[in-house]
């Protein structure tokens, strides 16, 4: 079994106040979200003031911590339903700051969510939307079991450049097939 098949390794938690440093650093430091999810310097209050509002933890959108064994966060994970009728289909989203990288941690974290997810809500549908350049995201929903459905031309903007877009889909029947 390698770190990426392990998810005793990390797991999910609510943001604590302790952790509003790092929530700042997600708005402050560009290397935090990596080159492909930096969207550019953002005022810290806002996500603090998030988390004084509800948590992070809503209908609409959540975003928990990935925390280590020691409960240091390490990263984060967001998800938001998608579609009509709600409940159907969620997004999910997830990263980890540089020095946790390459360690087996992002695979993790999103299999917790995808277990959380089928566990807790009636999602049919799990989505993510990676940059064409992100293999390591790439790979680690694909190792998930996620199929890439599609390529959205043009659809952001980074480092002064159009880029694409892929979208992955993962339904639960692939995932947790029927038994008999
Ligand atoms: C993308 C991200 C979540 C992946 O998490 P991670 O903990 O670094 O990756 P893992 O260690 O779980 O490795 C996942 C796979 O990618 C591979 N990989 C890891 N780093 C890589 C890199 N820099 N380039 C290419 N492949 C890489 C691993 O070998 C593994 O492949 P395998 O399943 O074939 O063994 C993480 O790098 C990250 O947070 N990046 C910044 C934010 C981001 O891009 N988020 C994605 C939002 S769509």
């Amino acid at each position: 079994m390698t770190p990426a098949d392990r998810t005793d390794t990390v797991h999910l938690r609510a943001f604590t106040e302790g952790d509003l440093p790092f929530l700042d650093r997600l708005c402050t430091d560009p290397d935090a979200l990596g080159e492909f999810e930096w969207p550019g310097f953002g005022d810290p209050r806002a996500r603090r003031k998030r988390w004084e509002a509800d948590g992070y933890i809503s209908a609409d959108s959540t975003a928990v911590a990935i925390a280590r064994a020691d409960n240091t966060v390490v990263g984060i994970a967001t998800w938001k339903p998608r579609g009509f009728p709600s409940g159907v289909t969620y997004e999910i989203g997830v990263g980890v700051v540089p020095e946790h990288r390459s360690q087996g941690v992002g695979t993790a974290a999103q299999r917790l969510l995808v277990d959380y997810l089928l566990d807790h809500t009636t999602a049919n549908r799990i989505e993510a939307l990676t940059n064409g350049g992100n293999l390591a995201e790439q790979k680690a929903l694909e190792r998930l079991g996620f199929r890439q459905e599609g390529v959205m031309r043009g659809r952001s903007f980074q480092h002064g450049n159009y880029v694409d877009v892929l979208v992955y889909g993962l339904l639960r029947a692939e995932y947790r097939p029927a038994t008999a």
